[in-house]
């Protein structure tokens, strides 16, 4: 199917401010996709220009997200996904992973940005057992009690709930965690990854989030390795633990150097939330 003319869908959807950047569509820019605007192009382009790494980061991250989504349903036999800020649909989605291991596993795409949820529905319309919402995941209710996620993905068993490059756009990440924790099964598990832009404070870094808060509206929040286990303390986080997404179960030699280098670093980690039975013991 043709991709959407983002230019044409934008005047039919009176919501969208083709004159403010979105960190969907940088990203799906940095990511070689076509679901983005001038606005994005531009702030995608400066930002590059001053991080060059910033591509090669985003193409990392998908990897580390590929990796991830290959090795629950291949080792621990999870056939349902909860993506939250999930992003356009630009390459390696969740849904296309899963199912080379398993032609059955459902997903449910989430995401508050009209453009990534639109190019969704209809790259995804016509597929089973794949929905896509568009909620803000920082109301939990409203994803969790979305229609579509009842028919989609079954919460009274594991599910894996997956929160890439989405949680440093929130300074109540803990919150929003654990809302989430609190309501899937025992065994499902949770994965993330993030940015922490504190380590590397040249001028360069810092001018650039600033034109990206400017240009979007929206802040990151830097969070260290530590932080993040400190996250995911209630859970039992897999080896390699709390690592750069590179070195997330990496096949020797497929390390991407470009990323390696990044100013900019992401660390990713998968966590699962302990059986009843055992969280009772503990207690
Ligand atoms: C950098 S992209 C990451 C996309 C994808 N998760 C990945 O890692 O490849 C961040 C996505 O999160 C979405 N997002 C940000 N805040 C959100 C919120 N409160 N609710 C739902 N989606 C959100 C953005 O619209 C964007 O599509």
């Amino acid at each position: 199917m043709d991709p959407i003319d983002v230019a044409e869908f934008a005047l039919s959807a009176p919501e969208i401010d083709q004159h403010k950047a979105s960190p969907a569509r940088i990203y799906d820019y940095w990511l070689g996709g076509s679901q983005n605007f001038a606005v994005d192009r531009e702030l995608g382009r400066r930002m590059a220009d001053t991080l060059p790494s910033l591509p090669a980061v985003a193409r990392a991250n998908r990897a580390f997200l590929g990796r991830i989504v290959h090795h629950l349903a291949a080792e621990h036999g999870i056939d349902q996904f909860l993506d939250l800020g999930s992003g356009v649909p630009t390459m390696q989605n969740v849904h296309e992973v899963a199912r080379e291991i398993n032609p059955r596993a459902a997903v449910a795409y989430v995401d508050m940005d009209p453009v990534a949820v639109e190019h969704a529905r209809m790259l995804l319309s016509g597929i089973s057992d794949v929905s896509v919402l568009l909620a803000d995941l920082r109301e939990p209710e409203s994803v969790l009690r979305h229609p579509l996620l009842a028919e989609t993905l079954d919460l009274d068993r594991p599910v894996a709930v997956l929160m890439f490059a989405v949680l440093h756009f929130m300074p109540n990440a803990r919150e929003i965690l654990q809302a989430y924790t609190d309501v899937v099964a025992p065994g499902s598990f949770i994965a993330l990854s993030h940015a922490e832009t504190q380590a590397a404070t040249s001028q360069e870094q810092a001018s650039a989030a600033t034109d990206y808060t400017r240009a979007t509206g929206v802040s990151v929040v830097s969070r260290s390795p530590a932080d993040l286990g400190a996250l995911l303390a209630e859970l039992t986080v897999e080896s390699p633990g709390v690592v750069r997404i590179q070195e997330w179960r990496t096949e020797p030699g497929a390390e991407d150097t470009e990323a390696e280098d990044a100013e900019m670093r992401m660390y990713g980690a998968l966590a699962r939330k302990p059986d009843t039975d055992r969280a009772d013991a503990v207690q």
